[in-house]
């Protein structure tokens, strides 16, 4: 079925088509970067801001309205469906996902029951619908990657390095695949249900996968990741596949089958582009530590991942999330540089500017 959005420079660069300028959107654009985000939000857990849908419609506006970024990302969070089948996930404030009985063992996986969701999250639904009906721009819908998820299950909470998961994942193979699979199904059946609802593109966050080597993400990882990909393949929407410190995952996860693959800043995108398959399209990569810095040293970082990216197969992103000390005034002029900015010297002489 046709979308409204397929003509804007965002999905159509994402289906690797030429577009009027290169499209910008930012991880995190929502947060606590935004006064206006810090005034709304209150106090509580992020996940009862979720599942408030006038609110979560807000937070998800408030950036697209500063920016004029060319895609809004769903305001919710990688832990909402396991949280909505009662795994017993919270995100504590400034420290993130927090789980009250970690995953031990094999009787653990009754506790990852498959997703209804327009039982388990009809406020997600909700919300996808009401943004569909005020954005001019794409709405990107997500779902945490298998491994990502299961890291914060095994580990109940952050970690720096992945210990429990890795222990799990060596020691009971069964098990571990196990996991992987409800946690693919999971994925599936959140994204099949925002894209139902009207979202026009969806990225898989797997943002520790770079915690892994290339042999055991290949092995231990791929396969479920793969399967999420492979099944969002029917909705017919761009695909974005995302983690961080994946400068040696890159050609592996290109293979999981998006059309977009996300690259932190610490692989260039010249040097990235040599890595995935030919017709990959790139997101990313600035440095969000520049980003917070100020201007002056963000201007020079925005005109490199420019000059890198080559000007078409470029989604322009930072290479992780917006850090809440970065000032609002800087995002606005990145965008305002992105957009200005013509690789094609021909139709910068055409602009009259
Ligand atoms: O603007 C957007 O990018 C959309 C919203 C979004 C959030 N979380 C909102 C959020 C998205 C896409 C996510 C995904 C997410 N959540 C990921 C993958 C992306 C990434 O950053 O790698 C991960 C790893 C999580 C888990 C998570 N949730 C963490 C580590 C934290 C930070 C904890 C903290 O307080 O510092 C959260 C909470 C969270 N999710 C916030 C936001 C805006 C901030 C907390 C708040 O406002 O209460």
């Amino acid at each position: 079925m046709p979308d409204a959005h397929d003509d804007s420079p965002f999905i159509r660069t994402c289906r690797g088509e030429t577009a009027e300028h290169t499209p910008v959107w930012f991880m995190r654009q929502a947060g606590r970067s935004l006064p206006e985000y810090r005034a709304v939000r209150g106090t509580g857990s992020i996940l009862e801001a979720i599942a408030q849908p006038e609110l979560a419609c807000e937070i998800t506006l408030q950036p697209v309205r500063r920016y004029g970024v060319d895609a809004a990302i769903l305001y919710s969070d990688i832990v909402t469906p396991v949280h909505a089948i009662g795994f017993g996930v919270d995100i504590a404030p400034g420290v993130g996902p927090v789980v009250e009985q970690p995953f031990r063992d094999r009787r653990d996986l009754d506790r990852l029951r498959p997703l209804e969701p327009d039982v388990d999250t009809p406020y997600v639904i909700e919300t996808v619908r009401a943004l569909v009906r005020e954005l001019p721009i794409p709405l990107i819908a997500f779902a945490g990657a298998p491994f990502t998820v299961a890291s914060y299950l095994i580990e109940g909470r952050p970690t720096r390095t992945w210990v429990t998961t890795k222990a799990l994942m060596h020691t009971d193979e069964r098990l571990w695949f196990d996991l992987m699979d409800r946690l693919a199904d999971l994925a599936i059946a959140s994204l099949r249900s925002q894209v139902a609802a009207g979202a026009s593109a969806v990225q898989l966050f797997d943002s520790w996968a770079g915690a892994l080597t290339p042999s055991d993400y290949e092995r231990f990882v791929l396969p479920a990741s793969t399967k999420v990909l492979t099944a969002a393949a029917e909705l017919g929407v761009p695909r974005i596949h995302f983690g961080v410190s994946t400068g040696e995952l890159l050609g592996l996860m290109a293979g999981a089958g998006a059309e977009v693959v996300g690259v932190d800043w610490r692989t260039p995108l010249d040097v990235a582009r040599t890595r995935v398959p030919d017709g990959t399209v790139l997101q990313g990569n600035l440095d969000p530590a520049i980003v917070a810095t100020g201007w002056e040293a963000t201007e020079p970082a925005v005109l490199d991942v420019l000059r890198r990216g080559g000007g078409t197969r470029h989604v322009f992103n930072l290479g992780h999330g917006v850090l809440p000390e970065t000032d609002p005034a800087t995002l606005e002029r990145v965008v305002e540089l992105v957009h200005a900015h013509r690789s094609d010297p021909i139709d910068a002489t055409a602009e009259d500017q």
